[in-house]
C-alpha cells in the first residue's frame, strides 16, 4: 500500500454549501487506487503553518492514464481547513496516502446500512460507490441515513441519489427531512433488518457514535466505524491519536486511529 508524500495540483475548490467545499485535486499515478474509508493527511505545499496535515476522508477518486484525480469533501472547522477553503485550481498541496485501514466489506450481506452524520458522509460515500459500482451490489438492498444538525450541512446528496434508492435524512432542527437525530431514526427501522444478514457503516461525531453502540449492543449486529480523532504524524509514529479498544475478552488496549484504524468495529471500541 502506497503511504509516500506526493505533490497533488488542484483542479477545483468549491463552496458547495456555506463553509463544506468540494476540492478535486490531481496526483501522481503513483497515488494508486484509495479504498472506502481511507484518508489523506493535507499540507499546504511551501507553507510552513499549519505545520502538521489534517486528515480528509477520500470521497471519490478517478484513475486517468498517467495520474488519479481524488476528491475531498470538507468542512471548515479550523484554521488549517479555513486556509484549504481559500486556495484556487492551480496550487499545490502535500497529500499523504492514501493512509488508513479500510472498511472490511460483506458482500455476502443481504443488506448494506450507512448512518453518517455530518461531514462523516465522505467516507461512506465512496463504499457505497464501491459496493455498487465495482461489486455490483444491488442499489435497492444499501439504506442510507444521513444526519445533520441544519439542512446547510446536509451534504453529498447529488452523488449519493446515484447510488442509494433509499436515502433517510434527518436534521436536528428539522430544516430539512425528518426533524430527528440520526441515531433515532435508525433506531425506529432497526427491526427492519436481520442483524445475520446486515452490515452496518458508520460515520459521525463521536456522542452519534456512542449512541449507535448502545442501540446495537443488544441487537448483535455486525457494525464498522471511522473515527475520527485529531492526528499529528497520520502514520503511526506519535501515538497522538491512540483510543482505547478493547478485545473479546474485555481486556483494553491502545490503537492508533491513523495506522490500526481509522476504522474499527463498533463494539471493540471503549466509549466512556
Ligand atoms: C480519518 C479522518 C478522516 C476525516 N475526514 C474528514 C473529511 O472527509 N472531511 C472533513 O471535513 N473532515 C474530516 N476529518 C476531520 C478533519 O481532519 C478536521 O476537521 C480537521 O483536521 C480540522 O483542522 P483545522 O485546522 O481546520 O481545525 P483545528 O483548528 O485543528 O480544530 C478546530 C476544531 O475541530 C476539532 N478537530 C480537529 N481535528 C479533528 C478531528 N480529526 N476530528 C474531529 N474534530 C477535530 C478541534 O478539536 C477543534 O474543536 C477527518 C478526520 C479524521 C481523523
Ligand atoms: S497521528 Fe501519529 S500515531 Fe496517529
Amino acid at each position: 500500500m502506497a503511504k509516500d508524500i506526493y505533490i497533488g495540483e488542484i483542479l477545483k475548490n468549491e463552496e458547495i454549501q456555506l463553509d463544506y467545499f468540494l476540492m478535486k485535486v490531481s496526483l501522481p499515478a503513483a497515488f494508486g487506487q484509495p479504498l472506502p474509508g481511507q484518508f489523506v493527511m493535507v499540507r499546504i505545499a511551501g507553507l510552513a503553518e499549519p505545520f502538521l496535515g489534517r486528515p480528509v476522508s477520500v470521497y471519490s477518486y478517478r484513475l486517468r492514464k498517467s495520474s488519479v484525480e481524488i476528491e475531498l469533501l470538507y468542512r471548515i472547522a479550523g484554521r488549517g481547513t479555513q486556509i484549504l477553503a481559500g486556495l484556487i485550481s492551480g496550487s499545490q498541496l502535500e497529500i499523504h496516502g492514501p493512509l488508513g485501514l479500510s472498511y472490511t466489506i460483506f458482500p455476502e450481506k443481504e443488506n448494506a446500512v450507512f448512518i453518517a452524520g455530518g461531514i462523516g458522509v465522505a467516507p461512506l460515500s465512496l463504499l457505497a460507490e464501491h459496493l455498487c459500482k465495482t461489486l455490483c451490489f444491488p442499489s435497492g438492498q444499501m439504506t442510507f441515513y444521513l444526519g445533520a444538525q441544519t439542512s446547510s450541512a446536509v451534504v453529498g446528496l447529488d452523488k449519493l441519489s446515484e447510488l442509494c434508492y433509499n436515502i433517510n435524512i434527518c436534521t436536528d432542527d428539522g430544516s430539512l427531512g425528518r426533524k430527528s437525530l440520526v441515531t433515532t431514526m435508525f433506531q425506529k427501522d432497526i427491526k427492519k433488518y436481520d442483524p445475520v444478514n446486515t452490515a452496518i457503516y458508520a460515520c459521525g461525531p463521536r456522542g452519534m457514535m456512542k449512541a449507535l453502540a448502545g442501540i446495537l449492543k443488544p441487537a448483535q449486529f455486525c457494525c464498522q466505524v471511522s473515527l475520527e480523532e485529531k492526528m499529528a504524524c497520520g502514520t503511526g509514529a506519535c501515538m497522538g491519536c491512540a483510543v482505547a479498544i478493547k478485545d473479546g475478552e474485555g481486556n483494553i488496549a491502545y490503537r492508533r486511529v491513523c495506522a490500526d484504524g481509522p476504522v474499527f468495529n463498533l463494539a471493540e471500541v471503549v466509549w466512556e
